[in-house]
């Protein structure tokens, strides 16, 4: 009888085994890359948690995190996927990538990236221009899927506009008649933003120059000019302090959470580290809609074309920016959901966000966007220090992201 069952054991072991190896193939452990969690009480990484405790051993997701700045998160990110490229299954892989909406489509374009099905992760149900930024020109290919979305939103000191007796601003007019005004009173700053020499300084300056009807593609025209001087004299006059060309996110909001601003322009996770304990602005602040059209952001989550595990990397996909994943994140760490639905929801029904996301604009998509990024970067930061230059300048600057554009 033995004799008879032990080929028998290895007749069945002989066949299973491939079955077996293609059912596990691409599952695995991963590496989840993301910026610094500046979310209050760091609530992506409790996120990876959540994953973690559900999958099983074998997909078990290791939390990576980039420099806050989103630049220095590009660079990173793009450094270790050239090192791998042809690579496929390397154990150094970034298998899932959250990319900012502005470089998904150079990730893509230089092959770091696996196309994904879009009926696979349901982007239907997602907003349309964050899902456009995250498909390749023609539309063809899904190279991301969209996780979190983005808006500027106007934080202000509540007690102050009160005390006041003056509703928060709708206008740029309005909003630097208030800063100039009402601020020096309360011995706060007026307005603080993020002009330090980074992208944070491309969202800030299209939506001063949109605030103004400019275009940020044609800097040399009249309305992107006059948003850009509204700016510059801020800065010049005092009610945008000076500090601010070294500010970043989360600098602009150290400075509004210590109770030292009267207004900021900040992304929606702003609001819940303004209520944590610390925060010397509990109860004192409100927030409304940018006065004019915010800059779309947000960030994509994709998987690595060198991953060796793209089945997990998926699945982890689809838990992150699954309805019930981004409703939670929503609550606890303020993110704008890419879910359509989720805005109809109490929640966010009444949200300024709601409106802010609406009417949100898109930066030029491109594959070359670092080089339009770093020549609009040099200029606008060079202008805001020195109002005099803006019009030669903003010409030369038509001229160069010309250039750039056609990838000269
Ligand atoms: C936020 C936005 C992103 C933008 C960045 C600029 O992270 O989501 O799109 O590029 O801020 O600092």
């Amino acid at each position: 009888m033995i004799r008879v069952l032990v080929p028998l054991v290895l007749l069945l072991a002989a066949c299973t085994t491939p079955v077996q190896d293609e059912a596990w193939e691409g599952i695995g452990p991963i590496t989840f890359v993301d910026g610094r969690d500046t979310t209050a009480d760091r609530r992506v990484a409790e996120m990876v948690e959540r994953w973690n405790e559900r999958a099983g051993q074998r997909e078990q997701a290791k939390f990576v995190e980039m420099p806050s700045s989103t630049d220095a998160h590009r660079a990173q990110l793009t450094a270790r996927a050239q090192d791998l490229a042809g690579v496929r299954g390397s154990a150094e892989c970034y298998d899932v990538m959250a990319v900012d909406t502005v470089w998904t489509a150079e990730f893509a374009a230089a092959g770091h990236l696996e196309p994904l099905d879009p009926a696979e992760f349901g982007v239907d149900r997602m907003l349309p221009k964050a899902v456009e930024a995250a498909r390749s020109p023609d539309g063809e290919q899904l190279w991301a899927i969209p996780w979190r979305s983005d808006a500027g939103l106007l934080y202000y000191r509540e007690d102050v506009l009160k005390q006041a007796g003056v509703d928060p601003p709708t206008t740029w007019a309005g909003l630097r008649r208030q800063a100039t005004e009402i601020a020096p009173r309360h011995g706060l700053a007026g307005y603080v933003g993020q002009f330090r020499l980074y992208e944070g300084l491309i969202v800030n300056a299209a939506e001063a120059i949109w605030a103004h009807d400019g275009d940020l593609e044609h800097p040399d025209e009249p309305g992107a000019k006059a948003g850009v001087r509204a700016l510059a004299e801020g800065i010049e006059q005092g009610w945008i302090p000076r500090e601010t060309l070294d500010y970043d996110e989360n600098a602009s909001l150290d400075e509004f959470r210590s109770g030292r601003a009267l207004f900021m322009r900040n992304w929606p996770y702003a609001g819940p580290v303004l209520n944590r304990p610390g925060s010397e602005v509990v109860g004192k602040w409100a927030k409304v809609a940018l006065p004019g059209p915010s800059t779309l952001g947000g960030w994509n989550l994709a998987v690595s074309r060198c991953s060796p595990h793209q089945k997990t990397a998926r699945e982890f996909i689809k838990f992150v920016t699954g309805d019930a994943n981004q409703r939670e994140m929503s609550r606890l760490a303020g993110f704008a959901p890419t879910s359509t639905d989720l805005y109809d929801e109490p929640g966010l029904a009444a949200d300024p966000l709601r409106e802010s996301l609406l009417n949100a604009r898109t930066r030029p998509p491109s594959a070359h966007y670092d080089e339009l990024t770093s020549v609009m970067q040099d200029t606008l930061h060079h202008v805001l220090k020195n109002p005099a230059a803006i019009d030669r300048s903003l010409d030369q600057l038509a001229d160069d992201l010309a250039r750039a554009k056609g990838g000269r």
